[in-house]
């Protein structure tokens, strides 16, 4: 079932005189229960791609459908909501609040949609002890590893069910055994959930991770 599909998007930026052209006509189709990587050089334009199709950016033209739902027409009120419910995001560093425990972490993203705290601390229970997480719960992200951060981030971007998960180089920031843990999470995700899930990354190793690969060369896809 087709899911999210890019048509003709392009993305630029004027940078002084000049137009700088990120992506160029990108075309494609997520469909539901993908998992794919996209791969490409720094300043490929990676995260340009990852967050329009996550609609925490606009396409200089082209258009983004996930389902029915055209999101280049949506306005910034229906997006934040449009957001909260239907993707899932995890970047190189992992955004916690410091100032709240793991458990409320995960929780927070559930609350903002409308769930009693008592359903979201018991949905976010469930997944921290799918993900190996559960004796953190009372921690503050400042008392835990970087390995066990990137988890409770993944458990904060999968609590709502998210039609999507989108994560842009999201062992960026880890060491290679802690990044080889995370990715073999990302199997488990799609195995055990049926996630769709798309990995940006300018890493060969963490791309090989997803059942299908795509390039960024110069803006364009292959
Ligand atoms: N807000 C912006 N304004 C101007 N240029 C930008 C902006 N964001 C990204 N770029 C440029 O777009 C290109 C692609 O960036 P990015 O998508 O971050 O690449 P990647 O994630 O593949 O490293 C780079 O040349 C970058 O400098
Ligand atoms: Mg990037």
């Amino acid at each position: 079932m087709k899911l999210l599909k890019i048509e003709k998007v392009n993305k630029n930026y004027a940078s002084g005189e000049k137009t700088l052209h990120v992506l160029k006509n990108i075309d494609f189709c997520l469909n539901k229960g993908d998992f794919i990587s996209l791969m490409g050089p720094s300043g490929s334009g990676k995260s340009t791609l990852l967050n329009i199709m996550g609609t925490m950016d606009f396409p200089s033209s082209g258009s983004i459908h996930l389902l029915n739902t055209n999101l280049t027409k949506l306005n910034e009120n229906e997006l934040s909501e449009y957001r909260l419910k239907h993707f899932g995001f995890i970047y190189q560093f992992h955004y916690l609040l410091p100032e709240f425990t793991i458990l409320e972490n995960v929780a927070i993203p559930a609350m903002l949609l409308g769930k009693t705290k008592k359903e979201s601390f018991k949905l976010a229970e469930e997944l921290m002890e799918f993900l190996n997480i559960s004796q953190r719960g009372h921690h503050y992200p400042s008392e835990i590893s970087g390995g066990e951060k990137q988890r409770a981030a993944i458990g904060r971007a999968l609590i709502n069910k998210p039609d999507i998960l989108l994560a842009d180089e999201p062992t960026g920031n880890l060491d290679h055994e802690t990044g080889q843990r995370v990715l073999k999470l990302f199997r488990k995700i799609h195995n055990d959930f049926g996630q769709t899930l798309f990995i940006v990354t300018h890493d060969e190793e963490v791309s090989k991770i997803a059942l299908k690969r795509l390039n960024l060369i110069e803006g364009k896809l292959s």
